[in-house]
């Protein structure tokens, strides 16, 4: 045996025999430290004659290879080692009860996403789901919102830096409106669905938070009128705040995607300084969602005649739906995850909104 496989087989079971991470660090300083002895080998080569470096050079640098190598092997089963061992003094008993702890509690966003899905599951809509990733072309351009639209840049939209593989541009979706034509292009109508979710803008303050939440509603059926909007949205908007004295307002506005355009406020009314949602002569007016008929534009994107195929959409803010029921007056503290807040504002688990059983609280 030459002296550098006798260095190498002794460093090798020194490395091996190592009995804890503090002996480890010294083999490796021993061994490959500034004056460690792999190191003063490496050295050596500079003094050597071309030929006896061509003999020598691969031989020091294999038994550094050997070495390092040997050493994070080492290192690595030793933290596996630590961490199994950590992990099997830490065991959690998961049927203590939770007393101590306090139980879970459904959060009002999931619950007014609950509450949303049983009211207009009783007026026959399904639940639709996108991606919170999505492209341009679902995000905008089918929505008839062209390219050089302000609506891109008023949406503080967050982009990625690569495009797809058909050079679409990718993005965390402004609001759940793409579910609307993702819906349209893979399912014939007659439509009727709802999708909440969650959806993404740059915006922040006591009630803009950069992620938020929104519900969409479409009905793609033919015949389907303003008229038809108004009666679906009363009737959700007084299932939902549980009164009928219950008024909105329509106001024309302008979204792309919908023509002509509606935005809907619901009266309330003022007790004690608080504005309360419902009266039948309401003291002012909140806004809550915006909607329309869906633009002959839209649906011919989809792949659908506008002739034949007619239909009206909505799209509301799902957090601010629970601030104005359950009263909370700072978007923020919803994703703060303190768990005094949870305690406050959080459902039972086994609160489960039923219309019989009532969607409230
Ligand atoms: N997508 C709109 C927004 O985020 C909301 C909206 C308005 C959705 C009108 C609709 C609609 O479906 O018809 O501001």
């Amino acid at each position: 045996m030459t002296d550098i496989d006798q260095l190498q087989a002794d460093l090798l079971a020194a490395i091996a025999g190592a009995p804890g991470l503090e002996g480890l660090e010294a083999c490796r300083v021993h061994a490959l430290g500034k004056q460690g002895v792999v190191t003063g080998l490496l050295k050596t080569l500079g003094g050597m004659s071309p030929d006896e470096r061509q003999v020598q050079g691969p031989r020091i640098q294999a038994l550094r290879t050997a070495v390092t190598d040997a050493i994070a092997d080492r290192k690595a089963m030793m933290e596996r080692a630590g961490l199994e061992a950590r992990l099997a003094t830490e065991t959690l008993d998961l049927s203590l009860p939770t007393g101590g702890i306090g139980g879970g509690s459904v959060h009002p966003v999931s619950q007014v996403m609950d509450e949303l899905a049983e009211i207009f599951a009783d007026l026959g809509f399904a639940v639709a789901t996108g991606p919170e990733i999505e492209d341009d072309w679902h995000n905008f351009t089918a929505l008839n919102i062209p390219d050089a639209h302000p609506a891109r840049a008023m949406h503080d939209t967050f982009y990625f830096d690569k495009a797809d593989g058909e050079g679409r541009k990718m993005l965390l979706r402004t609001h759940t409106s793409p579910v609307q034509i993702r819906t349209m292009v893979t399912t014939p109508p007659p439509i009727r669905i709802i999708a909440p979710g969650r959806t993404y803008r740059s915006d922040s303050d006591a009630t803009h938070t950069p992620m938020f939440h929104q519900v969409e509603g479409l009905v793609i059926d033919k015949g389907i009128t303003l008229g038809h909007l108004k009666w679906t949205l009363e009737t959700f908007v007084k299932a939902f705040f549980e009164r009928d004295d219950i008024v909105l307002r329509q106001r024309p506005s302008y979204f792309p995607f919908t023509e002509p355009s509606v935005e809907i406020d619901v009266g309330y009314t003022l007790i004690k300084g608080k504005r309360v949602i419902g009266g039948t002569e309401p003291d002012g007016w909140m806004e809550i969602l915006g909607s329309g008929m869906v633009h002959p534009k839209v649906i011919a994107a989809c792949g659908l005649d506008p002739a034949v195929w007619q239909g009206f959409a909505f799209g509301c803010g799902i957090d601010r739906l629970a601030m104005l029921k359950y009263g909370m007056d700072d978007l923020r503290a919803f994703f703060d995850g303190d768990l005094r807040w949870l305690r406050h504002y959080g459902f039972a688990a086994l609160d489960v909104p039923t219309l019989s059983g009532g969607v409230g609280a």
